[in-house]
């Protein structure tokens, strides 16, 4: 295993964007920021050097950490931030996983310029892929461009509980291509060679919304999701939440031209606001004319819940030498009813709702509220007591019709209150938890992200959870294997997973408008019994608050 070494000197860059000049915080003046790529077994060294005005942490989103949960990122959970003009290095090593993963910012809003793609190829000697050896492999970044300030969007949004803008452009690895304002110029275009098998490594890091994705003229074949190999999947629209990872195999055997990609979004509420547009980039076959107008594709409708939920519930995982089987036996059974509610405006704040009340994000009716003193994790290191409680309730208040959206809802239910609650486990506890969205105020389908570990996907569907109608459907033999899951609109999904890592790790609803309002908990992830099965001590440049 080799030591591979970066140094992310983050900050404020000039781009010229939809017709104008801005400034946004990059990594080392790019946009999207380097890629990282290593070995399974590698040791990881990121050097962060924050030259920005903001707050900042770095995050790799799916790296399990084993160890080194002082390395995940989030602000206030496992560090506090790297103030302006300071630096932190992160050290972790990835160990028994492979595929697609990535890295962004996890403070205030900033990931929506500070991303890139952190590749995980499998250790020289082990098993190759499940599938025939690309011609070559292309990362491709789905990003949310804003015009405002992320930072003053995301503020305003926290204090106020209002819907803050919407995003101004979707971008294809930076670009947001020729369907905007002065980017037709300057579109991702990715050459083919006729016959040839590509490796599409995407990665969804918008903001605030799930994506479809598609390419004129080609179906594609899912073979990873999250860093996890799932059974070939023929589908000629690819959906991916915020936070997720897809690997999909393009073959160039349509008649050579030029054809289209695109990003749009989907969107499970209507009446929502959101970000219409479309992101374009462009598949070209080697030799052909640049004038050669590229065909688009049909595009689905940025409603269309049942495309997105048939691609997200017929995958399944690969089993292969090694894989982890599931867990049958479960220590700890949570029921996390997450959504929308309303909470009591601090008294002296602007205020958007009415009756001094805000939106609020929730998970069992707890707003999750990060500190400010210390990190969940130092406090939980140190024993310091008064920063959290190991109290999140394994049930919300009480049981609830979820799915029925009529507005004579349980007004008990709707209100929240700010806490900072963690749930303790123990070392090796096989924790299963049922995540149901609640109808209270809206169905939307949300993409729940939890740090630190993988977990299988057993069962998910529209409605309330039905216990005994679920169990029946559980696949305990092949289910996909992720870090983030899309729960459908208004419906549910059940995950386990074996807290086999001491740490605080976060899960939380990658759209960030939601996780910023509250939707959120932390695990606390107990040491196990030998030195081995501890956490390492934290590094000595861990930033202070
Ligand atoms: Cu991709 Cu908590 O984040
Ligand atoms: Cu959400």
């Amino acid at each position: 295993a080799a030591v591979v070494e970066h140094t992310f000197r983050v900050g404020n860059l000039t781009v010229r964007q939809l017709c104008e000049e801005r400034v946004v915080v990059a990594v080392n003046g790019r946009l999207p920021g380097p890629t990282i790529q290593a070995y399974e077994g590698d040791t990881l060294i990121v050097h962060v050097l924050n030259e920005s005005p903001y707050n900042l942490t770095m995050h790799w989103h799916g790296v399990f950490q084993r160890r080194s949960a002082w390395a995940d990122g989030p602000a206030y959970v496992t560090q506090c931030p790297i103030q302006p003009g300071q630096s932190y290095t992160y050290k972790f090593d990835v160990v028994g996983q492979e595929g697609t993963l990535w890295w962004h910012a996890h403070a205030s809003w900033l990931r929506a310029t500070v991303y890139g793609a952190l590749i995980v190829l499998p250790r020289p000697g082990s098993q190759p892929y499940p599938f025939p050896q690309p011609y070559a492999e292309v990362p491709i970044l789905l990003g949310e461009w804003w015009n405002a300030d992320v930072v003053a969007v995301e503020t305003t949004g926290q204090v106020t509980g209002g819907l803050p803008n919407v995003s101004d452009a979707f971008m294809v690895n930076g670009k947001p291509g020729d369907r905007y304002p002065c980017s037709s110029q300057d579109m991702y275009t990715l050459t083919v060679v006729p016959g040839k098998a590509f490796l599409l490594r995407i990665i969804n890091a918008a903001l605030n919304n799930q994506l479809f994705f598609k390419i004129a003229g080609h179906s594609l074949t899912v073979v990873a999701v999250d860093a996890n190999y799932v059974n070939p999947y023929r589908a000629d629209v690819v959906v991916i939440a915020s936070g997720q990872t897809v690997d999909a195999l393009l073959v160039a055997d349509a008649a050579p031209g030029s054809y289209y990609m695109a990003a749009l979004p989907y969107v499970s509420t209507e009446g929502v606001e959101f970000d219409a547009t479309i992101a374009t980039g462009v598949v070209k076959y080697e030799s052909t004319l640049p004038s050669l107008k590229p065909v688009m594709p049909a595009l689905p409708f940025f409603n269309e819940t049942a495309t997105a939920y048939r691609f997200y519930s017929s995958l399944t995982g690969l089993r292969r030498r090694g894989s982890p089987a599931v867990p049958l036996t479960v220590d700890e059974k949570m029921f996390i009813a997450f959504g929308l509610g309303l909470i009591q405006c601090p008294d002296a704040a602007p205020c958007n709702g009415a009756l001094g009340e805000r939106l609020a994000g929730s998970m069992n009716n707890i707003s999750f509220q990060l500190p400010s003193e210390m990190s969940l994790l130092e406090a939980s290191y140190h024993g310091v007591k008064g920063v959290y409680t190991p109290d999140f309730p394994n049930r919300p208040p009480r049981e609830f019709d979820y799915a029925n959206p009529d507005f004579t809802y349980d007004f008990g239910l709707v209100q929240t209150a700010w806490g900072t609650r963690v749930k303790r486990v123990k070392y090796n506890a096989t924790v299963e938890v049922v995540l149901q969205k609640t109808s209270l105020l809206a169905l939307q389908s949300h993409p729940i992200h939890l740090h630190g570990f993988d977990f299988f996907v057993l069962a998910q569907g529209f409605g309330t959870y039905n216990a005994t109608a679920a169990e029946k459907k559980f696949n305990l033999v092949n289910p996909q294997v992720r870090n983030t899951i899309s729960v459908p609109t208004g419906g549910w999904a059940v995950i386990r997973f074996v807290a086999d890592n001491p740490g605080i790790w976060l899960m939380h609803c990658h759209l960030d408008i939601h996780s910023s309002w509250g939707m959120a908990m932390a695990f606390e992830v107990e040491d196990g019994p030998t030195p081995s099965a501890r956490l390492h001590p934290p590094p000595p440049d861990l930033p202070r608050c």
